[in-house]
């Protein structure tokens, strides 16, 4: 999260008054600076998993993630076991966005159709939907009879504020609008909502209403709450897809507010997604809320201790970010078994790893097509970086662009993309059919115009003033500053003997992440970046007047336009504005096939 400076002084008030949140403290400190930090047993425990978005079969490239989803299942198999040993609970929870950002998922037509039976062999106790099972009609379709009306899920999965749209035109809820349960061991008595935030692009086989609008106006709520007494629920869970900390929107906060009105002293627990980092925000003395990540980095954990010793009312809430690696799940495992020799695999986890592994196959996304000889991120490089990703488009890539019909290339250029089309950093090691669809799946057309350079040169700060340029399924735009802002109060962790990582800060400090990790910067990313191609001359030599091509994505064209045209407005120039009528085909291949043809000469 980003806490205002008003946040952190709030934040810090919070930690002086609530006891239990020092004694929350201390136990963590414990472990600080062990080589994996532990997980803390309570009551209830959690595993989250959110934002997947396909990646079922590790990080090929990141040894820091190299445990698939075989592996994931078998952690969370004998997890159980063990916990159910020291009679306490767990609950396995998925908050949604499952295709859209891996070959796995999306090499398939309607992305996840092969992904999502892999998924689904997790036990999941609560599962529900993101925005990316929202776009098309056949994800949805796929995502509400194969998943949320499956006979293993129809009574675990929650989704309270959406709807869906039979072939006959019927509304019918996505799944249960809340559900109630007892806990297997502590038979704890739960109740279970689950928001997606006020999503404003579902396709027409969905309706998705705003969270609050759905509690104050339809009536399933207000039977809720007549049927289930405070004195009747001991824990209330509220999962879904949307943010812990959304200082603008604070969807999660008003839902406390108006769910805290009739439960003024439940548990009420939430787990969060959607921004794809890692987060947990403390609301009040009894109630928290954790984000875990994206991409299966992240096996976010949390337990409750329902009461404690010294206030018998105090709830105590620990959580742990545990990075998705064979190394961190044998940790844990081996700590619950006292360090005896606990199993960290079974079969129905190598079922599901070699399932996994014959779809990569079947799909073809070893199929080698280069070479990446280092690795060039987005976001944890500067812009000028030799690093960064964006810079090696820039300066490597898109100079190589070739118009198909030959126009004038004699002309200066200015080539411009949305930051938003790269989905991931690239990752030295081979460069194959599924790195395309994890760093850059959509091809492109060109479109271009032909303007002052005057007008050309001012075109990418302005774009870069204002709003985000929005393309569908880049789940990568929703970086934030998150790491190390302006007002950060962890320490900046430099130690070449650790894995570059998350170092994440949240309303509990600075210890979450299970595996310390040397700190990674996170850089703002513009709107657009964009290659300047002159001919023959230094910009400041050149003839402002002179004409020169803007070429850029046909779906930028009306940003694009808007951008020139006002140019022109505030420079009084003696032009008509531009339309799409200004605008021509360049031709030439797509960024896509550039950054394969550039890597396939290693
Ligand atoms: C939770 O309670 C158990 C006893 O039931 C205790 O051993 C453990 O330390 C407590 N955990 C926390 C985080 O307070
Ligand atoms: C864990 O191991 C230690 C040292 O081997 C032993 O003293 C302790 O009794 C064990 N605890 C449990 C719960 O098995
Ligand atoms: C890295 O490890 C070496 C050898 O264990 C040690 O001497 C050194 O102090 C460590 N560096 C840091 C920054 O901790
Ligand atoms: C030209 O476009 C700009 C920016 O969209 C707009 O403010 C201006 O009014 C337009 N001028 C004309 C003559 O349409
Ligand atoms: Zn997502
Ligand atoms: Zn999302």
């Amino acid at each position: 999260m980003t806490p205002t400076f008003v946040q952190c002084l709030a934040l810090f008030a919070g930690l002086v008054s609530a006891k239990p949140f020092q004694q929350q403290q201390a136990i963590l400190a414990l472990s600080q600076d062990a080589q994996v930090r532990d997980i803390h047993i309570g009551d209830i425990n959690f595993i989250h998993t959110t934002d997947t978005h396909g990646w079922l079969g590790s990080h090929l490239s990141q040894a820091n993630y190299d445990a698939d989803w075989g592996d994931f299942v078998a952690f969370v198999e004998i997890f159980r076991e063990k916990v159910s040993q020291l009679s306490k609970d767990v609950i396995v929870i998925d908050t949604g966005d499952k295709r859209d950002g891996n070959g796995l998922s999306d090499a398939t037509w309607p992305p996840g159709l092969r992904s999502s039976e892999i998924f689904n062999m997790m036990d999941y106790d609560l599962l529900t939907l993101g925005n990316h099972e929202l776009y098309t009609a056949e994800s949805t379709i796929l995502e509400y009879r194969g998943t949320s009306q499956s006979t293993k899920f129809k009574d675990k999965y929650v989704c309270s504020n959406v709807e869906f749209i039979e072939d006959d035109g019927k509304r019918v809820p996505f799944g249960n609008k809340y559900i109630k349960f007892e806990t297997p061991v502590m038979k704890q008595r739960v109740l279970a909502l689950s928001f997606l935030f006020s999503f404003q692009r579902a396709n027409n086989r969905a309706i998705v209403t705003p969270p609050l609008q759905e509690l104050m106006e339809k009536k399933w709520f207000q039977s809720m709450i007549e049927a289930n007494k405070e004195e009747d629920v001991d824990l209330i869970i509220v999962f879904g897809h949307l943010p812990a900390t959304d200082p603008t929107e604070r969807e999660m906060q008003n839902i406390h507010s108006l769910i805290r009105k009739y439960y003024p002293n439940t548990i009420i627990q939430y787990f969060g997604g959607h921004t794809h980092i890692r987060d947990f925000v403390w609301l009040d003395s009894k109630s928290t809320c954790l984000q875990s990540g994206r991409f299966a980095e992240t096996v976010g954990f949390l337990s409750i201790n329902m009461t404690n010793t010294v206030e018998p009312d105090s709830p105590v809430f620990t959580r742990r970010y545990v990075d998705f690696n064979k190394k961190s799940f044998k940790y844990h495992l081996r700590k619950l078994g006292n360090d005896s020799d606990v199993p960290t695999s079974t079969k129905k986890g190598k079922t599901i790893s070699r399932l996994v592994k014959d779809l990569r196959n079947e799909l073809s996304l070893n199929q080698k097509l280069g070479y990446i000889p280092k690795t060039y991120y987005v976001s944890a490089r500067p812009l000028d970086s030799e690093e960064n990703l964006y810079h090696l488009i820039t300066q490597k890539i898109l100079p190589n662009l070739v118009p198909s019909k030959n126009y004038e290339p004699s002309m200066s250029r200015f080539m411009l993309i949305n930051t938003g089309s790269v989905r991931y950093d690239l990752y030295k090691g081979p460069f194959t059919k599924d790195t395309e669809y994890i760093v850059m799946p959509f091809n492109n057309d060109w479109h271009f115009i032909t303007v002052p350079l005057v007008v050309a040169s001012k075109v990418e700060s302005y774009l870069n003033k204002g709003p985000v340029i929005a393309s569908l399924g880049t789940p990568s735009s929703y970086h934030k500053k998150h790491h190390f802002g302006a007002f950060q109060k962890c320490p900046f962790v430099k130690d070449p003997n650790l894995s570059e990582g998350y170092t994440t800060e949240d309303d509990f400090g600075c210890h979450g992440d299970d595996t310390p990790h040397s700190s990674q910067k996170e850089y703002d990313i513009p709107n657009v970046v964009q290659c300047k191609d002159l001919k023959n001359s230094r910009e400041e030599e050149m003839d402002p007047l002179k004409m020169v091509h803007v070429i850029f994505y046909t779906f930028m064209e009306l940003d694009i336009l808007n951008a020139v045209n006002s140019i022109i407005n505030d420079l009084s120039l003696h032009m008509k504005n531009l339309t799409t009528n200004d605008c021509s085909h360049y031709g030439g291949d797509s960024t896509k096939k550039l950054l394969r043809d550039y890597f396939a000469q290693f």
